[in-house]
């Protein structure tokens, strides 16, 4: 009997009707995963983890020689030594794969103004005699001219033995009224670390603290989508005890330190000199990188154990720094307002004129802001992972294989363009975009989103069900009718947002001096389409902005800029949230928005 393998966090399905192995199956999903040995279980390189079978996978010798009895209680096989005869879902994670999907990190850069958190002081001291007996730490506190400086103990404990040594000369590193690090040279560059948890992707960017350039930065899948595709599973998840909890926690602590070693690695730094880090996210992502409880965030009202900024030390994270680094934690407005969204407001200026913008941060959730009428309103709404790909029988995120683009003409001919110029395996969320806007401007669908019949464009998938191919041959690839229902039921979230809160703001359409669209699939998807299938309101479109990853751009301009953080929490205070499910006929608003 056929069955389905699903392959995260790329989001790529499989059907069989054989038995097969994971590896083969990989491949067949066009996973490249790496086989050294070519397959023979000797170079333990092709690891996957089983998230959900029917059948038990009983660990082979090979497993048992490459992986770790804890990683092999949790799941983890090699991929060439394991057969597929079921339903089965089945994590990658990127260390396995030859090619990562497409991680974006680029956002609109501005101009960083440098007041960062920490100061480097390189100073030089009158050595010691019978008539000067003040202490080593007296003596710094006085060159420093900050008497009422602290210092932990192992900082005291250093500082005699440096100065005794390195003619009475010490660089000191300090924030606020403490010592976090002293050594006997000045460090070059400091370095500092912003990072944008988002439920996907992990986004990472290293900052020279001299300069406030971003030296490198690094995108990484979120290793939690094994937990869960959505927000409310990984919620759901924690919730069954606090081993879960912890192990979310610890997947996105080790997450953000692969990325930082790796991106020091290639810029030839080390870990041990990042002083400082800022870290956003939606507030359950938040909540799990700080290891705060999240059980209320998953129920009615949604309450977050806290909106206020935090500024824990990086050690207590368990964050790979500079031991006495700090981490600067933006406030989060609600439940499903993060820190994330205060950070993409933030770099796109929001609250510096009085334009009428609205700012849309695309993703699983998506938070939607409009300034207007000297007000800032802010409301998430549930779209879902459609545009991801998940829900969409071919479809998967933006990686290798993906139609990224789609052109149809009025007979439904196809042309599309394919991520990696090769044979397409799937499509992702601007590709499905195009598609379905497409058949609505050709009037190949209704606006219901229903295949009209008499036009006659759809053939029967291996499902047996009237699709759409966009592709030919073996593999080809196609949209269902209910794949184009999932999109229509997640622009539909999106539309009803939007128009809610131009209700409560009393705005129309041709008052909108600005669209501002952020997000890796924002990034992506043409605005005429996104108009063309009503999920955004028509305006002119030279007055839609895409700045990409925004959240990460705001995050680089709090790392670097104390008085950038003091502003952004004073925007923070000015956001009003509104809770789209309490408004006045939200069930209608939804309704229309769906309709392409
Ligand atoms: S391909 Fe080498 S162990 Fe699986």
């Amino acid at each position: 009997m056929a069955f389905t393998i699903e392959f995260q966090p790329l989001g790529l399905r499989l059907r069989s009707e054989n038995n097969l192995n994971a590896l083969d199956a990989a491949r067949q999903a066009g996973i490249d995963i790496m086989a050294v040995c070519g397959g023979e279980g000797t170079c333990g390189k092709c690891l996957i983890q089983i998230l959900k079978s029917k059948s038990t996978h009983k660990p082979t010798i090979a497993d048992q020689k490459h992986i770790s009895p804890d990683r092999l209680k949790a799941g983890f096989r090699l991929a060439c030594m394991t057969t597929l005869d079921s339903d089965s879902k089945l994590y990658v994670p990127a260390t396995s794969i030859l090619e990562n999907q497409i991680m974006q990190t680029e956002g609109e850069e501005h101009n960083i103004d440098l007041h960062p958190a920490i100061n480097q002081t390189q100073i030089s001291l009158e050595k010691a005699h019978l008539k000067d007996l003040v202490s080593d730490f007296t003596r710094v506190k006085k060159a420093l001219d900050k008497p009422g400086l602290k210092a932990d103990l192992d900082i005291l404990r250093k500082i005699p033995q440096i100065l005794r040594k390195n003619a009475w000369c010490v660089n000191v590193i300090t924030r606020g009224d403490q010592i976090i690090h002293t050594q006997e040279e000045k460090i070059s560059a400091p370095l500092g670390l912003a990072v944008d948890v988002g439920s996907t992707k992990i986004a990472c960017y290293l900052i020279d603290l001299n300069t406030g350039k971003t030296l490198t930065a690094k995108g990484t899948p979120n290793p939690q989508i094994a937990y869960g595709e959505d927000i409310m599973a990984r919620l759901a998840f924690a919730m069954q005890s606090d081993n879960n909890a912890q192990t979310l926690n610890d997947l996105t602590i080790s997450a953000i330190n692969d990325t930082a070693e790796s991106m020091c690695r290639r810029v030839n730094r080390f870990v041990e000199e990042i002083v400082d880090l800022c870290l956003v996210g939606n507030t359950a992502m938040h909540h799990f990188f700080l290891n705060l409880p999240t059980a209320s965030l998953a129920v009615s009202p949604f309450i977050p154990a806290v909106t206020d900024p935090l500024y824990p030390p990086a050690k207590d994270l368990g964050l790979a720094a500079m031991p006495g680094a700090g981490v600067y934690a933006p406030p989060v407005k609600a439940g499903f307002i993060g820190s994330d969204h205060l950070a993409f407001l933030y770099a796109a200026q929001f609250c510096k004129d009085d334009r009428t913008r609205l700012g849309i941060d695309i993703g699983t959730n998506t938070e939607i802001a409009l300034q207007a009428k000297g007000k800032i309103v802010s409301v998430s709404t549930a779209s879902g992972p459609a545009f991801e790909g998940a829900h969409i029988a071919y479809g998967m995120r933006a990686a290798p294989g993906a139609i990224e683009h789609v052109c149809i003409d009025p007979n439904g001919q196809t042309e599309i363009d394919v991520i990696g110029s090769q044979e397409a395996i799937g499509i992702c969320g601007s590709g499905i975009l195009d598609a379905v806007a497409q058949l609505r401007q050709r009037g190949l669908i209704n606006k219901r989103g229903r295949f009209l019949k008499e036009k006659e464009i759809t053939k029967n998938d291996p499902q047996g069900n009237p699709a759409f191919f966009l592709s030919d041959g073996e593999n080809a690839v196609s949209l269902s009718q209910q794949d184009i229902d999932q999109i229509l039921l997640a622009k539909g979230a999106i539309r009803a947002g939007i128009d809610i809160l131009m209700d409560y703001l009393a705005v129309e359409p041709a008052e909108i001096d600005e669209v501002v669209i952020a997000g890796a699939f924002g990034s992506y998807m043409l605005p005429e389409h996104a108009m063309g299938i009503g999920m955004l309101p028509t305006v002119p479109l030279s007055r839609i902005k895409i700045i990409g990853n925004a959240a990460g751009a705001g995050a680089r301009m709090m790392l670097a800029n104390i008085y950038a953080r003091k502003e952004a929490e004073r925007l923070a205070r000015s956001i009003e949230y509104l809770e789209l499910t309490l408004y006045p006929d939200f069930a209608l608003y939804y309704a229309n928005g769906i309709r392409a």
